[in-house]
């Protein structure tokens, strides 16, 4: 334990990162610039190779950040599991996506714990980081590392730390976000806040693993249900005739006891649609159905719907059938500024303006070509396809539209974000 102990205090421990995608990439070049040794593991070899040849693939990871620490040998990528006998400390990053019954795909964890166990030797600190289900780290994770009689907070050390990087949020980033680490034990608690604290600037102990992987699925069950209760609000404000950005910023107004959160066209990214699902699959085990989850899920599940209802009653005002109707979508990505389109409503609006045929474009400068069921989509410029389009309709309001120009030329223009706030236009339909 003390030999782990100072080579973490000493910035000699080997740290390896398992799985490097938006979480693990960012985490690795966080503890590479602290001055540790980093090896990354990943099963896409494309990534690997992207990396040893210094390139980044993520959007917040400038190149030549991830270019000096190769060169530096600070960093390095491999597909090799068999990495992880010489590594002291080893975090998992990998998927935790939804199966399609919106059960937890546990596979990624498992397949990533099983090459680990097959290296496993005594004196590493392992800690999960993947968003999961209260109990996973104790429940599936200890079991497969604790073989051969090694024991946790002795031979090993085992924790859960969730991860809140926010893609694109330029103020926090892994740095400065404060992390949550609980451990299997309070030794094993100890060891990942010592870890943590050598590259990131608050820590946060908590007492166990359960608590940390809990209050990561508080954090994004939060938003989820109050994203869901103004969506709910959007659609009683369009029954009532009654602006509800309106009604929000006047509520904001409020110092105390009230928080904005905004309506918008439905869920998307890797996190706010999925992991309280996570939880609500956890708590019927113990006889506990989530109501709020449930509920929320089944609002904001609407929203692609309401939004498609509402291009489409935009249109007929102009006795334009959506049949045969172009519709240009500003927009694909699941918020604004980033390139993600994981689980984007985009999509879902756009298949349903489809199926409803309508001819659908996109432009997006962060998404080149999105997939759509069988065919790509590749975007179009902005510029010719607003003019042509009978209606353009904004599903994220990245920063690099020209609004103003954009409502020069469009016909019509359905504005699912607010991007328009304030300006009078009998041109604009509001969500
Ligand atoms: N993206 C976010 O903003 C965000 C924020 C907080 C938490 N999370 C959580 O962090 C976890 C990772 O998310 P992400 O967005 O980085 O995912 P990602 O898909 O961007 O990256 C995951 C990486 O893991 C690799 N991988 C898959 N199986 C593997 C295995 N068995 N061994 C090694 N590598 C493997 C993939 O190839 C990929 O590169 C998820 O649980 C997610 O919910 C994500």
């Amino acid at each position: 334990m003390n030999a782990l102990r100072e080579k973490i205090a000493a910035h000699t421990a080997r740290v390896g990162i398992v799985g490097l995608g938006y979480v693990g990439l960012p985490l690795a070049v966080e503890f590479a610039q602290a001055g540790f040794h980093v090896v990354g593991i990943d099963v896409q070899a494309s990534k690997v190779d992207r990396l040893n040849a210094g390139e980044s693939y993520i959007q917040d990871i400038p190149t030549s950040v991830v270019a000096a620490l190769i060169r530096e040998k600070k960093l390095e990528a491999t597909t090799d599991f068999s990495a992880i006998r010489d590594l002291d400390t080893i975090d998992i990053c990998v998927p935790t996506p939804l199966r399609k019954t919106k059960d937890p795909d546990m596979s990624y964890i498992v397949s990533a714990c099983e090459e680990i166990a097959k290296y496993f030797t005594p004196g590493k600190l392992v800690i999960l980081e993947s968003t999961t289900y209260p109990g996973t780290t104790d429940e599936l994770v200890l079991p497969m590392l604790a073989k051969n009689g090694l024991k946790v907070g002795e031979d090993f050390f085992l924790c859960f730390s969730p991860e809140r990087v926010d893609p694109g949020n330029p103020k926090y980033q892994t740095k400065n976000i404060p992390k949550v680490v609980g451990g299997v034990t309070a030794a094993c608690t100890e060891m990942g806040a010592l870890f943590y604290q050598q590259a990131l600037e608050h820590v946060v102990p908590v007492s166990s693993t359960s608590a940390a992987e809990m209050a990561k699925l508080l954090e994004n069950t939060f938003r989820m249900i109050n994203i869901g209760l103004v969506n709910e609000l959007a659609m009683m404000c369009d029954r009532m005739g009654i602006n509800v950005w309106e009604v929000i910023d006047a509520a904001a107004t409020k110092p105390f006891g009230f928080m904005p959160f905004y309506p918008g066209p439905g869920l998307g990214g890797h996190c706010i649609p999925i992991d309280p699902f996570y939880l609500s699959w956890k708590t019927k085990q113990a006889g506990i159905e989530a109501r709020f989850i449930e509920l929320a899920g089944y609002i904001n599940g609407q929203m692609p719907h309401f939004v498609v209802d509402k291009i489409q009653g935009a249109l007929n005002e102009q006795a334009k059938p959506v049949k045969g109707s172009h519709v240009h979508v500003l927009g694909v990505a699941y918020k604004r500024n980033i390139d993600d389109v994981r689980e984007s409503p985009a999509l879902d609006v756009i298949l349903l303006l489809r199926k409803l045929g309508a001819k659908v474009t996109y432009s997006d400068p962060f998404v080149p070509s999105i997939r759509l069921d069988a065919d790509n989509l590749t975007a179009s410029p902005v510029d010719s396809s607003v003019g042509e389009a009978d209606c353009v309709v904004v599903i994220t309001d990245h920063a690099d539209f020209d609004y103003d120009a954009i409502h020069a030329k469009a016909k019509l223009i359905v504005d699912t974000r607010n991007a328009y706030r304030g300006r009078k236009s009998d041109k604009i339909v509001l969500l």
